[in-house]
């Protein structure tokens, strides 16, 4: 599928649950609604979804949340999502994850065709993890790391940069990535919909972290791309990569491939934008529906996103939070 920029979207993005067993800092407020049951896509209705943008020529699909591992029809998800790889146009699925339940999962990722999976860390430090998250426990992420590594899960540690919170130990959670062989990408604290005074305190340039870290380390460039917005730097006489994800200080919409899909049934075909298609009506009609909904939202890509966080019109906050729309 070509957009009307002539990207060649081939990648899409399913949030398959609002909910969260965390309620990180940065993502959700301490008391969170999360939408009704009856809202949230059902297993099946993921699968024909899926299904439909596979023959519309998705190569990559990611399975995000909330946390993806938490619901319920999650096996149902993996089997069928599996059994496409390699016997559609599908070639890769991924999952990224709060890794609080990998140490269940890893196996039954692993089983399912997963070859790598993304786990957001933002601390090595269990106090502290305790406080980001608000109530996780390191130590079980920690364990389902340690499983995911021993049975050859390749891992990649996200970790949004957050002022005064974990700025000064990025170096340290470097030296342990390396250590253990896993890849590590720094996000920038990204506009959602929470209170812009709160995002404000939070943002940390990467700029800056980038900087930082070249002095502690022979970092050597590359143009290495993994189909997401990440730049990627390499560690020289090591095989790992640092990527970095900064949507505020640097667009990466030109070479965007990306669609996503909510866990209600949208289409975002940009995550800066509030426009979207819902599929929820057409699931009940035909795959041929499906289609011309999923061509229809391509079709209305826009060519960049809006985020902006300086500026005093961008109080406009974006109308819905990552935990639906998918990180
Ligand atoms: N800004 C930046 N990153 C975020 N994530 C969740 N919310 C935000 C936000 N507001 C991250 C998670 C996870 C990834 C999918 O998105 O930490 O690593
Ligand atoms: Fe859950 Fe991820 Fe949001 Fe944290 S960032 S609350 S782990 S969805």
């Amino acid at each position: 599928m070509k957009d009307t920029f002539d990207r060649e979207i081939n990648y899409l993005r399913v949030s398959v649950t609002d909910r969260c067993d965390l309620r990180c800092i940065y993502c959700m407020k301490e008391k969170m609604e999360f939408l009704p049951k009856s809202e949230i896509l059902s297993s099946e209705e993921v699968n024909n979804i899926c299904s439909a943008f596979i023959d519309l020529g998705i190569k990559k699909i990611r399975i995000t949340g909330g946390e993806p591992l938490i619901k319920k029809g999650m096996p149902t998800i993996l089997d069928y999502l599996g059994k496409k790889i390699n016997n559609s146009n599908l070639e890769e699925l991924t999952l990224t994850t709060n890794g609080t339940q990998l140490y269940k999962y890893a196996e039954v990722i692993k089983k399912n065709g997963i070859k790598r999976i993304n786990v957001s860390l933002d601390t090595l430090d269990s106090k502290k993890y305790l406080k980001i998250t608000r109530g996780g426990n390191l130590e079980k992420v920690l364990e389902g790391l340690k499983i995911a590594k021993k049975i050859g899960l390749k891992v990649k540690i996200n970790t949004v940069a957050l002022k005064n919170i974990n700025i000064n130990e990025l170096d340290k959670m470097v030296d342990w990535c390396i250590n253990k062989k896993f890849d590590i990408t720094f996000i920038e604290v990204m506009p959602m919909d929470m209170e812009n005074d709160i995002r404000l305190e939070q943002y940390y340039p990467l700029t800056k972290v980038r900087s930082f870290l070249k002095k502690r380390y022979s970092l050597e460039n590359t143009n290495i791309n993994t189909g997401g917005p990440s730049k990627y730097v390499k560690i020289k006489n090591s095989n790992q990569k640092i990527g970095f994800i900064t949507p505020l200080t640097n667009n990466f919409c030109e070479s965007c491939n990306r669609v996503r899909l909510t866990c209600t049934g949208r289409i975002y075909s940009c995550l800066g934008h509030n426009k979207f298609v819902d599929l929820k009506e057409a699931l009940l009609k035909s795959k041929k529906h499906l289609k011309a909904l999923i061509l229809k939202s391509i079709y209305l890509k826009p060519r960049s996103h809006e985020f902006e966080i300086q500026k005093e019109s961008a109080n406009k906050n974006l109308e819905r939070t990552m935990n639906v729309t998918g990180g």
